[in-house]
This record gives structure tokens, sequence and C-alpha cells, in this order.
């Protein structure tokens, strides 16, 4: 039996065939392009999501025998607003978790709605990139399309609608709406009477490794699929991505180095959030989440926009060991503003600290530090004291990344054999689905394997200790001055 896991990333789909053993027969990618219409907003169009997402299963499916494939489950970039008509038309290109327009509603949702009511309500203070306050921004200033909504869902629910012309969505990515009453897994009705939403126009709740429905006949026929073959709800990317590397039950934790940055903390039991965001998690139970908006992507533009190479692995070993935590370059990483834990579109990136002598290496190396100092920051402000992590996404493939974040946080980090989080993650939901597997803590006791663990070096971490003090402050130093950038 086979099973697709698909992670709908910010950048591109990512593709995952595996046997009910967890066995990955295949992997296969396909990017897409993001718009940035004005500074700051972040929008992608839903039509290129499956479009390349179909272009993906084709692909996976080269050389197999097709009809082996039980059930497909996706984890999916969070808190993107996709609007439908009735027709189930896209309205307007889906707004995305990393776009900071939505300012002015965040400071109307914290300030006069207030923080109590809406973690009484949600479990959850506002941040610009959460579904709410971008549903008050279309109704504000896109009328006549907010007239035209007919269903509302995430990013990978609409590729689940496509695929079988469902409306469901997850627990998990539900939670990033602040529409949902976390605490009790339900749609809050004050909040979407706010938005000027009905609950017909909301999906269908569902666990993650519940089924949605089986392939339209068309979509199976144009994939080469059997009609037959389910398709669970998934979960948002992080929620996934946690499953897929065993972050499953009480008190474990996985971070991600993608475009985003992410610290995901499982919990059995419900936990409110603040700082933290308070999200249910795909294995049943509930979660905290930090977020940084530009990880892994620091690193991109850095390599790809400013030095243009491809080379990234190359740069990296030209960095001597003996610069790291002597770096006297220091890097902000707010290239898309911030969420956790400033909570603050105008933030803006900076390098500092530059001399003369200050070279190339010393600017990559601060990129990577800083991206390791924010990481840090969240742990701060979330205060859940954390003794270790598995590692996953793009940036946790360099041994150097995963090295420096081990000493700048203290602690182990360890990478699992398939660090494919989200789309492993899919899958393992999908075979639960299936019925291979009991549950969702049961699949990643068979599946999840670690690969390898990084230790923290104690005279590199008190060595970075000092210079995320320092890095610390250049924030608050920096805010007054963002606005008029
Ligand atoms: C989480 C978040 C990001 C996206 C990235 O809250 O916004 O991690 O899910 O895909």
């Amino acid at each position: 039996m086979y099973f697709i896991g698909i992670d709908l990333g910010t950048s591109a789909v990512k593709l995952l065939l595996m046997d009910e053993q967890g066995q990955i027969k295949n992997t296969v990618s396909r990017s897409y392009p993001l718009e940035f219409p004005r500074p700051g907003w972040s929008q992608q169009a839903p039509e290129d999501w499956w479009e390349a997402t179909c272009a993906g299963i084709r692909a996976l499916l080269e050389g197999v025998d097709a009809s082996r494939v039980r059930a497909i489950g996706a984890g999916g970039q969070m808190h993107g607003l996709v609007a439908l008509d009735e027709q189930g038309r896209v309205i307007r290109p889906a707004i995305l978790w990393n776009d900071g327009r939505t300012q002015a509603q965040v400071e109307y949702l914290n300030g006069e709605i207030g923080r109590e009511t809406l973690l009484a309500r949600t479990a959850n203070i506002a941040f610009a990139g959460f579904t709410a306050p971008k549903l008050l921004w279309m109704r504000e200033n896109e009328p006549e399309r907010f007239a035209r909504i007919a269903m509302v869902m995430l990013p990978k629910d609409y590729i689940n609608y496509r695929l079988t012309g469902v409306h469901a969505t997850d627990y998990s990515d539900a939670s990033g709406t602040l529409l949902l009453d976390v605490e009790h897994k339900r749609w809050s009705e004050p909040m979407l009477a706010l938005c000027g939403l009905s609950a017909q126009q909301m999906p269908r709740l569902l666990e993650s490794s519940a089924k949605v429905g089986t392939l339209l006949p068309d979509v199976a026929a144009a994939l080469g699929l059997p009609e037959d073959v389910l398709v669970c709800a998934g979960a948002g990317d992080n929620a996934a991505a946690a499953v897929g590397c065993g972050v499953v039950g009480e008190g474990k934790c996985n971070i991600s180095l993608g475009t985003s940055g992410t610290v995901f903390i499982s919990s059995a039991r419900f936990c409110p959030g603040g700082a933290l965001h308070s999200f249910a998690h795909a294995d049943g139970g509930w979660h905290l989440l930090a977020c940084i908006l530009s990880a892994a992507s620091c690193n991109q533009w850095w390599m790809d926009g400013i030095l243009r190479t491809s080379d990234y692995d190359g740069e990296q070993q030209r960095i001597a060991q003996e610069k790291l935590g002597r770096n006297d370059v220091y890097y902000l990483p707010y290239l898309m503003g911030e969420r956790s834990p400033h909570n603050n579109p105008a933030a803006r990136s900076a390098f500092i600290g530059m001399r003369m002598d200050s070279t190339r290496e010393d600017m990559t190396l601060a990129v990577l530090e800083g991206v390791a100092f924010a990481i840090r920051e969240c742990v701060e402000a979330g205060g859940v004291p954390i003794a270790s992590s598995t590692i996953c996404g793009g940036g946790a493939r360099s041994p150097l990344w995963r090295k420096i974040l081990s000493s700048v946080l203290n602690i182990p980090l360890t990478l699992p054999v398939t660090e494919q989080g989200p789309s492993f993650g899919g899958a393992m939901l999908a075979a639960v689905a299936a019925g291979v597997y009991p549950d969702v803590a049961a699949c990643s006791r068979a599946l999840v394997r670690m690969a390898q663990t990084v230790e923290p070096n104690a005279a590199l971490a008190r060595l970075y200790d000092a210079r995320y003090q320092a890095w610390r402050a250049l924030y608050p130093a920096l805010k007054p001055v963002f606005p008029a950038l």
C-alpha cells in the first residue's frame, strides 16, 4: 500500500510517496511564484498550488503501480485566506501567513476587542498573518469581493477541496484562523460574527487523520489514481512536520527552519496562548507554537538574491570554526516584519556591527546566527523550558546551522532520518486514515527514526550567550526607527 504526503509550502509543493512501513519510494517538488504586490504584502494564486500539486502527483507516480495508492494527506502553509464564491471559484489571490497588511485590523482586535476577550474566545491573541484580521481587511478594503464569499478555507484545504469536492479543514490549521475556540475545538460564533461570517461559510472541522472524502472521478482520471483513494483532512504544516518528526503526545519539541522558523511544543492537554500560539495538534492533542516569519528564507535571500550564488555549502564551508561565537556582525532577520515575539509587521531586517575588516563570511555567519538568536528569543518569550528538540526543514540540512542553533539554545538537536517533516507527516496521517495504524501516536512510534544528534558545546554556548544579549538589544533600539523606514 502506498500513501502520498503533500507539503504545500510557500516556495514549492513537496510530495512524497511512502509505503506502509514508512519507506520513501519517491519525492518530487514543484515550485510556484510568490507575489509581493506591495511592500509587506504576500500573495499566491490557489490555482498555481493546484496545478503544481497535480503535476507533482503525476511525476511522483511515474513508473509506480498507482493502483497501490490508498490515501493522500497534506500539511500546508497555515493562516492563508482562501475565499471561494458560490461556484467554488477563487475570489482573490490567497493572502499568506507572512503578509503584513493587517496591522490596523490587528490593533483593533488586540486593542478594542481586547486580548482578554480574544484569549477567552480563541485561546490566542491576534497577529498579522492570522486569518481573521485578513477577513476584516477584505471586508473594509474589498467589500464587493467580500460579499461574494461562500466558502472560507486554508491553503491545503483548497487542495483537498479540488481533490474531493468537500469543504473541510482540520483542527490544527483551523486554530490559526483566530476563529476557532481551540480549547473546545469548535468555531467561535462571536469571532465569526465579528468578521461578518456565518458557520455555513466555514469548513467542516475534522481531526487531521479523519477522512474528508475520496477523489472526484475526473480528478482521479487526470491523476491516474483509483477513485477510491482516500483524502484525509491533513494538518497545518507545523503540526504535520511535528508528526513527521515524532513530536506527538506530551512535552516534545520540534524546530523547523523553513521559509518560516517555528518552535513547536506538543501537549496532551490544552494550554492557553498569549506570547505563544495555542493550537490544536494533529495527534488529537494541542501544542504551543512560536513563528519567526523569515528563517531559511533569510539565508536564501542572502545567497540567491544578494551574493548571487547557489553554492550554499561552499559559502558555509569558508566560515572558520574559530569565528563561531566571535562574530562582530549581527543580523536581524525581519525581512517580512516579525511575528513572534514582536508582533510587528513594520520591523525590518538589518546588518549591524560591520567594520573595515568584516568579510563576506562574517555576514553569511551573521545571517545563520541572527535566525538562531530569533528562535532563542521565541523560546524565552514563551517561558516553556525545552530540554531537547528535533529539527526539520530546508535549513536543518546545514550541519553548521544545526551546530550554531544547538549552542545558541544550549540543547541537543536531533535530525530524523526522514527530514521532509510536513510531507512525511501528511503521508503518516493518510496511513492512519486508511486504518493501517490505529492512531497518530502508534504510527509515529512505528515509522519515525532518528538519524543524528548535535550536542551543544559548553564553551560555544557561553560565547553565544554573550552575543545573544547584545543582539537582543538591537530590536528595541531600532523599533522606533522602523516606521520611518
Ligand atoms: C505558522 C506559520 C508558518 C507557516 C509556514 O504559524 O505561519 O510556519 O505555516 O508555512
